[in-house]
Order: C-alpha cells, then structure tokens, then sequence
C-alpha cells in the first residue's frame, strides 16, 4: 500500500465509524419494536440537535447520553442528571429543568469567573422584537435571560451582529444548527412545539394581516 491508497483506506475507516457512532436505536413507542435511526442520514448538521434523536428516557447518565465521551474516565466521575437536579423547577422538555426559573429563584448561583468566586455577571436587560412575517406571533429575544449565563462576545459577533434587525434569522437556520439554534436544542432548551412559544411569546397587533408577496403586488396580471 502505497502513502495515497493508506491515507484513503484510513479516512474511509474514520468515515466508516463515524456512521456506526451516529447509528442509534430506539423502541418504537406503539409497537416497541427497535428502529434503527441514521443520524448521519437526516441531517449531517448537527448530531448533538436533539430535535433530529427521539431520546430513550429522560436524562441518562453521562455516559449513556450521546454526548460525553463513554471511553473518557473522567464522563463516570460526573453525577448523575437525576441527582444533580433533584429540587431545581422543572420543565417539559429538553433535560426537564427551568434552568431560567432555577437562576431567577436563586436556586443556583454559577460562578461567573473560574479563579473569583465575588465576580458578578454584566447583565442587559434589553429585548429585541423580531417581527415575522407568517401569521405566528412575533418572536422577543430577551438579553436579560442570556446574559444571566453569558458574555457578550459569545453572540456578538460572531453569531449575531449586535444591531437591531442586522441579522436574517429563519427557521430553517435554526433547526440547521445556526443563529438561535447555535445554542437552543443543544446547551439550551430545545425547538419543539411545546418550546414555540417561548420565543414566539408576542401576540401580533389586532389589525395584523399577512403581508402581501412581490409577486403578488407586481402581478400584471391584475
Ligand atoms: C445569546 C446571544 C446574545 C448575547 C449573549 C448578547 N446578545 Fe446582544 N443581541 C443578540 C441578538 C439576537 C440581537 C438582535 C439582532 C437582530 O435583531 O438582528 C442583539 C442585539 C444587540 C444590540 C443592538 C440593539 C439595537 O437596538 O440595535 C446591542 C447593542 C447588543 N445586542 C448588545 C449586547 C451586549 C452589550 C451584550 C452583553 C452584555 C449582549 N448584547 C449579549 C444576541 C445576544
Ligand atoms: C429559540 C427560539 C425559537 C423557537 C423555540 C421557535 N422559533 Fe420560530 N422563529 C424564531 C426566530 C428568531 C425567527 C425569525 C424571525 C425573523 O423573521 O426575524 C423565527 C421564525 C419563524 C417562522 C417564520 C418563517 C421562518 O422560517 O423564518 C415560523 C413560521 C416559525 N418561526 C414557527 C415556529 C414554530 C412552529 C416553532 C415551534 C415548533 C418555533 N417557530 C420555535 C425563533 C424561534
Ligand atoms: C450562545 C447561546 C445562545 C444563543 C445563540 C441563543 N440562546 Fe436563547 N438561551 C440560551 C441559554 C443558555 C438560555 C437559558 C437556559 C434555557 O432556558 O434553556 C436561553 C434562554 C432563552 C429564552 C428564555 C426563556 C425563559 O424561560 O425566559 C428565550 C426566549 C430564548 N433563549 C430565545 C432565544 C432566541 C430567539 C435566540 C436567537 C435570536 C436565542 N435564544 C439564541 C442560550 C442561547
């Protein structure tokens, strides 16, 4: 075997397990049959997206979770979800927490800086309406609860340039893994429809009414 034919059949193995990684099962609710699911198949995107994997049961161990490494020792010494989480708000989806309830309840105090444990979070209250043009309601983004958790700069700007309407945000992206769906439906709630609300959370004005197409408007036709 020469360099070129080594380094191909090396990258085909490589490709070969990522396939059986991503290949994952589970029993079909009604019948309870096993359904292989192909990850790889329904979107190569994101495979951490919880939205593209029905989960077998709420909150595995670590290193039964799909995300922690199962071969790293260090997965085992973390505790269990069922444990950490016992007296925390709970919630309908994603891992069954309120995390934002949690904070506002003064149920968990994360530490903002690694090495100062005195080191407050700078919080902006500010929400940005995102008008949208179907008939769902508007979506509001509230920087309060993301700057509870986060630095600035981990939006701004890489995800989003920080000016009102600067960026184009779709669905589609979403669930593709980009813009709001960097975070939600990974390290934060997920997109499903009992979440829809929660980010479309303003009711489109009284006299709302779909907005009319170009090609309707330049129809000349009409
Ligand atoms: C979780 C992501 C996220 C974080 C963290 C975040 N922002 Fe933003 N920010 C956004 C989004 C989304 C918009 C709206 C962009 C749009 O409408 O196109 C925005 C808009 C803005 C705007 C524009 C407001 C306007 O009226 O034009 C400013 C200023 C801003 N952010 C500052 C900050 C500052 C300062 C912080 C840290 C304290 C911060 N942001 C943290 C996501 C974030
Ligand atoms: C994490 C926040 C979030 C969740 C959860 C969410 N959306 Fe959205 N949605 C958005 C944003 C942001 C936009 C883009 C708004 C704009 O035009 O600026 C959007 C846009 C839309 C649009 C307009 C068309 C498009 O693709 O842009 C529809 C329809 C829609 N959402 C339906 C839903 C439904 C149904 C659900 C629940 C299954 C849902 N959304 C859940 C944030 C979210
Ligand atoms: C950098 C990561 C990140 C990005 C990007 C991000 N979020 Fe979030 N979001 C979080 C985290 C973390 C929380 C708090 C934990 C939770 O509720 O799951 C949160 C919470 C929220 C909440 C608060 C829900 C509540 O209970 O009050 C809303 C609404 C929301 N996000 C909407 C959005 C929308 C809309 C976008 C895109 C415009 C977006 N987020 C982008 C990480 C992110």
């Amino acid at each position: 075997m020469n360099h070129k034919t080594k380094a191909i059949s090396f990258s085909l193995a490589m490709l070969m397990s990522a396939f059986a990684w991503n290949a994952q099962s589970y029993a079909d609710e009604v019948t309870g049959v096993e359904l292989p699911v192909m990850l790889a198949e329904v979107s190569p995107a994101n495979i951490f997206n919880v939205n593209l994997k029905k989960p077998k049961s709420r909150n595995l161990p670590p290193a039964e979770d799909g995300i922690h490494d199962p071969e790293n020792e260090a997965t085992h010494s973390l505790q269990h979800p069922l444990d950490a989480y016992k007296g925390l708000p709970t919630s309908e989806y994603g891992n069954y927490v309120d995390w934002v309830k949690a904070l506002d309840e003064g149920k968990l105090r994360p530490r903002w800086d690694r090495s100062d444990p005195n080191e407050e979070p700078f919080v902006l209250d500010l929400d940005i309406v995102r008008p949208v043009k179907a008939s769902v309601p508007d979506v509001v983004f509230p920087h309060r609860q993301h700057t509870e958790w986060l630095y600035c700069s981990n939006c701004h700007p890489a995800i989003f340039i920080p000016q009102k309407n600067a960026n184009q945000i779709s669905m589609s992206a979403i669930l593709l893994g980009e813009k709001c769906g960097v975070c939600h439906g990974k390290v934060s709630f997920p997109i499903e429809t009992k979440t829809c609300r929660k980010c479309h959370s303003k009711p489109k004005p009284a006299d709302w009414t779909p907005p009319l197409s170009e090609a309707t408007l330049k129809n000349p036709w009409k």
